[in-house]
């Protein structure tokens, strides 16, 4: 039972989602049933969101980096994105959760971005718990994108230099409108931020656990969440 007062709760948090082959290595298991488990994970954790009104979750469920990783284990986890939009839509509307996606999205099979387009649509009236899945997502790349947009508008003549400023920066990345993440998680005991919300997690509060992502459960949270609420956030200042 979390007894956290609602104004020392997170408005956003953000998760790298670490260890799924580790927790399957040491099952004897294929890396791709770490995955799997890692996916239901997905799911308590966005109830748990939900029961304690944390309005915005971002996860991060395949970087610009992963599509280096086998071709088994980059099929292995389309297929489970996949999946898991077309079995899980029909919960997120019961629920109240809207989709959000960031990343290179042009770059996932057809088929998976047409049915990512679709939830998008599909969920974009809900408001109990916005979802953000980072997918083919890199910051850098982002940071690039956004850099190469603004200054071909500079160049057109349609933005001034001196009108670029951090808040307007922000309007050209991914995440354009989403709240900063109060606080990022990261499982596995590995301390790294793996090119993941590089801009956005300014001023975040950062957690590490090392509980494997598919064993982390509601305790794992609310010891986050208990951490979190007792750090002094100053934002640079007094
Ligand atoms: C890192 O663990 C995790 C990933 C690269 C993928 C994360 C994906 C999921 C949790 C499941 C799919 C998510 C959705 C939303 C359907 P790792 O493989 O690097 O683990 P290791 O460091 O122990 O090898």
């Amino acid at each position: 039972m979390l007894t956290i007062p609602k104004e020392k709760l997170p408005i956003h948090i953000a998760c790298i989602m670490d260890g799924n082959g580790r927790w399957a290595n040491s099952r004897h298991l294929p890396r791709q049933a770490g995955h799997r488990a890692g996916a239901d994970t997905v799911e308590r954790c966005a109830d748990f969101c939900m029961t304690h009104n944390i309005p915005w979750l971002t996860l991060y469920a395949f970087s610009s980096e992963n599509w280096n990783r086998p071709k088994t284990e980059v099929h292995a986890l389309m297929l489970l994105l996949h999946e898991f939009l077309k079995k899980r839509l029909h919960q997120m509307m019961e629920k109240g959760v809207r989709l959000h996606a960031i990343g290179a999205l042009s770059r996932l099979p057809a088929r998976t971005r047409k049915l990512l387009q679709d939830s998008l649509e599909a969920t974009s009236g809900n408001t109990r718990l916005n979802l953000v899945l980072a997918i083919s997502y890199g910051s850098r790349g982002e940071i690039a994108s956004a850099a190469r947009k603004i200054a071909e508008k500079v160049s057109r003549g349609e933005l001034q230099p001196d009108a670029v400023t951090e808040d307007l920066f922000g309007e050209y990345l991914d995440t354009a409108g989403m709240p900063e993440p109060d606080l990022l998680i990261r499982t596995s005991g590995e301390m790294r931020v793996s090119n993941f919300l590089l801009w956005q997690i300014s001023y975040a509060e950062i957690y590490v656990t090392d509980t494997l992502w598919p064993d982390f459960g509601d305790r794992d949270m609310e010891a986050a969440l208990l951490d979190y609420s007792r750090r002094k956030r100053r934002f640079g200042a007094l």
